[in-house]
């Protein structure tokens, strides 16, 4: 007998149903909401949804319930932007930022994503498995269940492979599933700078990516898709151009770091390569979302670094959408810019500050970054046929997830139809007496 799991009588039940692509213009708004709604599970798979009046019958009479009264239930968040592996974290430049200096001076002078390489390569895989497994923890605990998870704080080609086998390591070994991406093209290292110790030219590393790295990474298997930090101080169009030309050749998916601090072309390269993604993109330009419109990519918008960087300027939300792009968000995790793990905070700026409704945003989070992940026939919506990956969250109406913000309302979160996390009734939780 296969195990059933039931969650009834939800207040909302945010299925996100609806056509098997991304979600474009009003869909977004589309949410597919059933009022006291239910799923029933068997094994790993959703096999019905509904209203629980319809749903109930269906299960079997050992089946696990869950009596989701007055809570909103949604599918697992999808983040699709993150760098999970690394050592040590830089509140030192989260205070400089606060005394004034940008994260380009911080950069310039030695701190920034080299001062994180610099630690990343004197950990063990084993160090920085076990490193990143709180990371995972917070993931799940606020109700993400799949991320795609970047290496790119090696920057040489065995310190590299070992970022990329310690996420394949973090995917089996963990409830979180994890799509890796090489990024070895993150930054020019210390090593390739040009200063008397240099053992070589940026153009020699970019050689290095192209002619070594990726193609260890291809023929291990250890990446689905190539990254590159296209940005007028770090590679160029040109240079961008190269390597992701010889990612896909190599048959890697496409998704990069494109015109996150200035308007530089990238929007037009990730269309011209027809990449899965673009990310970032607070400087592009109308020119930028028409030519990312007709190549279908899909913009991967990461208010999360502009809202801790201390900068104004977010990705035009509201102009994408209305053009017909199918929006994505993701929290961008990483020790510079945006450490925070919560997608539900990610919620709360993209609203508040990018004026994404709050069902636009909850599309973006969810079916539309599976699909940005080719992921989106198994992953993101509440649907018959699809993979359980389902959060119970504390919260009446959808609505309070980013409304209520800076706190987690995820309550029960459920990957491939397992339980892997329950504050329910955590050793901390106060009960309603003692508040009143
Ligand atoms: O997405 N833009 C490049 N990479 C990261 C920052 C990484 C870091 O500062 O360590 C980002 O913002
Ligand atoms: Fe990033």
């Amino acid at each position: 007998m296969s195990a059933e799991l039931l969650i009834a009588h939800a207040k909302q039940l945010v299925t996100l149903a609806g056509p098997a692509r991304p979600r474009t213009g009003e869909e977004m708004r589309t949410l597919g909401i059933i009022e006291d709604g239910a799923a029933l599970v068997r094994d790993v798979e959703i096999i019905a949804s509904g209203p629980t009046s319809e749903i109930e019958p269906m299960a079997d009479a050992r089946a696990l319930r869950i009596d989701a009264r007055n809570k909103v239930v949604m599918p697992g968040f999808v983040d699709a932007h993150t760098h999970p592996v690394f050592t040590g974290t830089r509140e030192d430049e989260y205070e400089m930022r606060s005394a004034g200096l940008t994260y380009q001076e911080i950069a310039q002078r030695g701190g920034g994503i080299l001062s994180t390489v610099r630690k990343t390569r004197r950990a063990t895989e084993e160090e920085l498995f076990e490193m990143a497994l709180p990371r995972v923890r917070w993931m799940l605990e606020h109700g993400t269940t799949t991320i795609e998870a970047k290496s790119g704080y090696g920057l040489t080609v065995e310190d590299e492979l070992k970022i990329l086998r310690v996420i394949r390591r973090l995917d089996r070994e963990t409830p979180l599933e994890l799509v890796p991406t090489f990024l070895g093209a993150h930054e020019i290292p210390d090593e390739y700078r040009g200063s008397p110790r240099s053992i070589g030219s940026r153009e020699d590393y970019i050689k290095l990516v192209i002619e070594e790295m990726l193609p260890r990474v291809a023929s291990e298997r250890l990446a689905e898709y190539a990254d590159i930090f296209c940005e007028s101080h770090v590679f160029t169009v040109e240079e961008a151009r190269s390597v992701l030309e010889r990612a896909k050749s190599l048959g890697l998916g496409i998704r990069f770091h494109a015109d996150q601090l200035s308007c530089g072309g990238g929007a037009h390269l990730a269309a011209e390569l027809e990449a899965s993604t673009a990310d970032h993109l607070e400087w592009t330009d109308e020119e930028g979302i028409e030519s990312l419109r007709r190549a279908a990519v899909m913009p991967v918008l990461l208010p999360g670094a502009v809202f801790n960087l201390g900068l104004t300027r977010y990705a035009p939300a509201r102009a994408m959408i209305e053009a017909g792009l199918a929006v994505v968000l993701a929290t961008d995790f990483n020790p510079g810019s945006s450490p925070t793990p919560s997608m539900q905070m990610i919620l709360s700026i993209a609203c508040a500050q990018m004026r994404m409704t709050p069902a636009e945003a909850v599309t973006a989070a969810t079916i539309n970054a599976a699909y940005s992940l080719n992921r989106g026939a198994r992953l993101g919506s509440l649907e018959a046929g699809k993979q359980a990956d389902i959060v119970i969250f504390d919260a009446a109406d959808y609505r309070q997830i980013p409304y209520l913000f800076g706190i987690n309302h995820a309550s029960v979160v459920i990957k491939s139809g397992r339980i892997v996390v329950d504050r329910r009734a955590g050793p901390h939780s106060v009960t309603e007496s003692q508040i009143q």
